[in-house]
């Protein structure tokens, strides 16, 4: 096999960069960082510094002849423009999510990378660690049947706690549906297959944000309920919300004929592969005297009937740059990408059916589908 080290150009060196500089280049050793840039100088000079890497403005990244793969990690709004410019200079793209803000933007990219014969690919690369190709194996090998159903929420009170500088979760491009929502939807995605139709309904629970030092005005819909209906047939619903104080809902949960998986945070990547096979879990059930069955089933007591499965490959925790390096390997050996264009051009019309069911009140019928990324198990 080819041994060919890619080389990055990062544009945006904000709060989120270095996840990706703590492994690409360290852990992934087909790429290397080059170059970086930000719109504010000091930023760039700031990781330049830090990481041992150059910084330039974002022209002459673009430009530079050792920048194989331009790494966008700005602020929603600028990842259409940035990389369009990128494609245009003739680089291949890797973009946080999301991709872009709507389908026809998401549909320019892939067509232009398309027609460069260049690649481009998208967060979240969470779907490929360790927790997640194990629900594929599960799946993949029919512990739990045919899949039916599945249920994913990101409920919170949003970004602003935390985040130096969150303004942008309430601009257009922020809210929690294109925030949250490609974790949870790249992962079923990648588990269940494709999304046929959907529905939602979107609503803004506040006007203004108090953040930080300022109020802010929101211009997205903050909280949404929304129900998927997959090609395979399996249905779902999904809430992600930045207006909730506290839920208790599951993250990700995925429903069979013969069992139920609950996976780990596609965001954090936090907790267990918990299986629970449908047939252990009705002997054991039947062993008890019939009243008690009625309270097992929907006590939390029950959980002692899932297992904790051994993940089929390590799970490094919350990491970012699998994608990145995947990407790299399949431009080197010119095979498809896992986190490529076909699966976040699907994600990228998903999140933004979210949004049109919400302004329409009626259902979506999906017009992109792709198939499930080759897993790494
Ligand atoms: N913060 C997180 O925990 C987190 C987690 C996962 C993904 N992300 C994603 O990563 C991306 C960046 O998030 P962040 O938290 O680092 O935001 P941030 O605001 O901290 O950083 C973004 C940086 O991009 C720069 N920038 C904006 N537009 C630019 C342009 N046109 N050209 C050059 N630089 C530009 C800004 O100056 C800023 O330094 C977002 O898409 C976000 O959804 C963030």
């Amino acid at each position: 096999m080819e041994e060919r080290v890619l080389g990055i150009g990062l544009i945006g060196c904000g709060n989120f960069c270095g996840a990706y500089l703590r492994t690409l280049g360290v852990k992934y050793k087909n790429v290397r960082f080059v170059c970086c840039s930000d719109l504010v100088t000091e930023r760039a000079e700031k990781i330049a510094q830090e990481y041992n890497i150059r910084a330039c403005t974002t022209e002459e990244l673009l430009a530079d002849p050792e920048v194989d793969i331009v790494l966008i990690l700005t602020t929603p709004g600028s990842h259409y423009p940035l990389s369009i410019r990128a494609l245009n200079a003739g680089k291949h793209v890797y973009c946080e999510k999301p991709m872009a803000l709507n389908v026809e933007q998401a549909n320019e990219i892939v067509a232009l990378a398309e027609s460069k014969g260049l690649y481009v690919g998208n967060a979240p690369d969470t779907f490929l660690d360790g927790g997640f190709q194990t629900c594929r194996k599960l799946i993949d090998e029919g512990a739990i049947g045919d899949i039916i159903g599945v249920t994913a929420n990101f409920v919170g009170p949003g970004h602003e706690l935390w985040h130096p500088h969150p303004d942008f979760y309430y601009e257009v491009g922020g809210g929690p549906i294109l925030d949250m929502a490609p974790y949870f939807i790249t992962a079923l995605v990648s588990l269940v297959g494709p999304i046929e139709q959907m529905c939602c309904y979107g609503m803004k629970s506040f006007e203004e944000r108090p953040i930080q030092d300022h109020t802010r005005k929101v211009e997205v819909l903050t909280n949404y309920a929304g129900i998927m209906k997959f090609r395979n047939g399996a249905i779902g619903n999904i809430n992600m919300s930045f207006d909730i104080w506290k839920s208790m809902q599951p993250r990700l949960e995925i429903y069979g004929t013969e069992g139920v998986i609950f996976a780990p945070d596609p965001n954090t990547l936090e907790g267990d592969v918990l299986l629970l096979r449908a047939e252990h879990y009705k002997e054991e059930l039947l062993k008890l005297p019939r009243f008690s069955i009625v309270k097992m089933l929907y006590s939390p007591e029950s959980l002692k009937y899932f297992e904790k499965v051994d993940l089929v490959i390590p799970s490094p925790g919350n990491e970012r740059g699998k994608g990145v390096s995947d990407m790299a390997e399949a431009i080197v050996q010119g095979r498809k990408a896992r986190a490529g264009a076909d699966i976040s051009r699907h994600v990228s019309e998903a999140l933004a059916a979210f949004n049109i069911c919400s302004e329409t009140c009626a259902p979506y019928v999906m017009q992109s589908t792709c198939e499930k990324p080759e897993p790494l198990y």
